[in-house]
């Protein structure tokens, strides 16, 4: 998802400091840029890495969303499940203020977002501090040359098994096969295990489905919604 650049985002993101906690501190550029974080940069992190329970004032289900999009997922899940504490990450910002608008309007208290890169995940989370993740439509990265980015990449896997609980699992949904197909191999090739896999969700007995902006799009064309649940055993 590539919006263009508002140069107004950054200004207006200021209004949501409690809820946006991460605006560009600790974006990948950032990070990229060399080993010296930084003082502020590492605060940030030690304030975040195993302390979510304190930031959201509770003891909750800590359930991740990766690459939120404009937010219609989160929001909406944040919505009707009030006893799960939810995070959205997204590495752009100028998309995450949309999230940052529908938490507002829906003045839903149990979601937090950074403007983050998913890459640094081990950055801000300690180990088993996630309860649940969520990919939804993660870009598919179709040249071969790319195929590290996609999220469900084996590196990225690794981080996941890092972070995620004892019982934690990914739920993962995508319009495009072949990056379904992709990740299928790449979940079994860690040996992790993969439940209730369909090819066709909205023809399946799934209830519950909460639809994303992508998943409304492209279902809408006609295309077929791939989705399945993995666990780290
Ligand atoms: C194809 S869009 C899907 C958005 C939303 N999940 C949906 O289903 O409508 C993928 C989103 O993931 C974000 N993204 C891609 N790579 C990311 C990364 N490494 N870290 C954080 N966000 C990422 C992109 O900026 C984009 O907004």
């Amino acid at each position: 998802m590539r919006l263009r650049k508002k140069p107004w985002v950054s200004g207006a993101l200021e209004e949501y400091n409690d809820i946006v906690l991460i605006k560009d501190l600790l974006c990948a550029k950032t990070l990229d840029a060399g080993a010296n974080l930084g003082e502020e940069m590492q605060k940030a992190r030690d304030r975040m890495k195993g302390h979510w329970h304190e930031i959201f004032d509770r003891t909750a289900p800590l359930h991740v969303e990766l690459g939120t999009g404009k937010g219609k997922f989160i929001s909406e899940m944040a919505q009707r499940h009030p006893e799960i504490n939810f995070i959205g990450i997204e590495s752009q910002q100028d998309v995450l203020y949309y999230v940052a608008e529908k938490i507002r309007e829906k003045e839903l208290t149990n979601v937090r977002l950074l403007v983050f890169d998913v890459s640094h995940l081990l950055e801000i989370f300690a180990p088993g501090e996630i309860d649940r993740l969520y990919i939804n439509f993660c870009d598919p990265w179709p040249k071969v040359r790319h195929g590290k980015r996609r999220l469900t990449h084996r590196t990225f896997l690794d981080k996941y098994s890092i972070v995620l609980a004892d019982g934690g699992k990914i739920f993962f949904k995508t319009d495009n096969r072949a990056l379904f197909d992709f990740s299928l191999e790449q979940f079994a090739e860690k040996g992790l295990v993969t439940d209730k896999v369909t090819f066709d969700l909205h023809k399946s007995d799934f209830a519950d489905n909460v639809m994303t902006e992508y998943e409304t799009k492209f279902s809408g064309m006609g295309t077929k919604i791939n989705r399945c649940e993995i666990r780290f055993p």
